[in-house]
């Protein structure tokens, strides 16, 4: 009752974070379609789940830290999470762990090449925990139940809590699709061991597995917004109210989305538009203004960098409209 009476007050007294925020949205749909002219780009390849997507879809999804929404385009389509999910996973081990743990066993810093090379850091460890080798490593410190099956279920309830109960699904065509073609983050799975990476007792198909089963939890671009606001939202989500991920963990992941969330092109998005964000293969791109509001873009079409054409133009013509540049 008290939550109903204090959302009443803010609707009567217009005391939203973004009062005019139906102008707002006016913007932002104007800059959607600027963006579904742009045609350049390819759907991920490596897959065929990926490769079968209509390169046309394109959709905008937005929730502010007090709830307002919008929504524009395709934003019912389910999609898959892919490296998305990495900033994710990170918040929860983080939550549940502390930061000290977390990065005994991975390291802060930008890894200067592609996200699934085979390389560690000075420190035998991998660079960050948005590239594979250091997400495959955070799949392993989650790991407070015994058994892989109830490991899935807590993590998958924890996205649900982060989404304010909304869309989230499975894929099981894409999981398999990537268990098989995962020859690369074998190998890297395989590195880390010989060097000792992993907690003593790690069982490393199945950590594999649970990394691959991760990247193919589906939500759409709806979702994924309420996602992205939980983040803007020091990790309550702004639908729900319900306190999901620590603030110490939200601030954390938001710093190393900034540094290293865009794969190679993370140096000149940090630069360019000044916003912590994560991309992954499907073509989402998940987008924090920290304490204003969430934002989910999604269109197939990858840069030769692997982040969506589209979302990328959306958020460089966002931040020119409207200076959301954390400088
Ligand atoms: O591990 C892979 O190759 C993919 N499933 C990861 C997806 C992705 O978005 C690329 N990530 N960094």
């Amino acid at each position: 009752v008290r939550d109903n009476v204090i959302m009443l007050l803010t609707i009567l007294q217009n005391d939203f974070v973004i009062p005019e925020f139906h102008e707002f949205t006016h913007h932002i749909k104007a800059i959607f379609e600027n963006c579904r002219d742009n045609r350049e780009g390819a759907p991920a390849s490596y897959i065929p789940q990926l490769a079968r997507f209509d390169p046309n879809y394109w959709a905008v999804s937005i929730c502010t830290i007090d709830g307002q929404r919008f929504n524009c385009g395709d934003y019912h389509v389910p999609f898959c999470l892919q490296s998305t999910s990495k900033p994710l996973n990170y918040a929860i081990a983080l939550t549940e762990l502390g930061c000290d743990e977390v990065h005994k066993s991975v390291g802060y810093e930008p890894s200067g090449i592609s996200f699934n090379s085979i390389a560690l850091n000075d420190n035998k460890r991998p660079h960050n925990p948005m590239v594979n080798s250091g997400s495959i490593i955070i799949c392993s410190l989650i790991r407070r139940m015994e058994h892989l099956a109830d490991r899935f279920d807590y993590v998958m309830q924890e996205y649900k809590r982060m989404a304010g109960n909304e869309y989230l699904g499975f894929n099981n065509p894409t999981f398999l699709s990537e268990r098989e073609t995962a020859d690369r983050n074998f190998a890297l799975a395989y590195y880390m061991k010989e060097n000792g990476c992993f907690p003593p007792g790690t069982n490393l198909k199945e950590t594999l597995d649970f990394y691959f089963q991760l990247c193919s939890v589906e939500v759409n671009c709806e979702s994924a917004a309420v996602i992205a606001g939980t983040l803007a939202n020091g990790g309550i989500c702004p639908l729900t109210g319900e306190p999901v991920l620590s603030p110490e963990a939200v601030r954390d992941t938001l710093s190393l989305m900034h540094s290293c969330g865009m794969y190679d092109y993370s140096g000149q998005f940090a630069f360019k538009c000044g916003l912590p964000a994560k991309s992954g293969v499907s073509g989402v791109i998940l987008l924090v203004i920290p304490n204003l509001m969430g934002i989910a873009l999604w269109s197939p079409p990858l840069d030769k960098q692997g982040n969506s054409c589209r979302g990328i133009q959306f958020c460089k013509e966002l931040v020119a409209k409207f200076n959301f540049h954390n400088y």
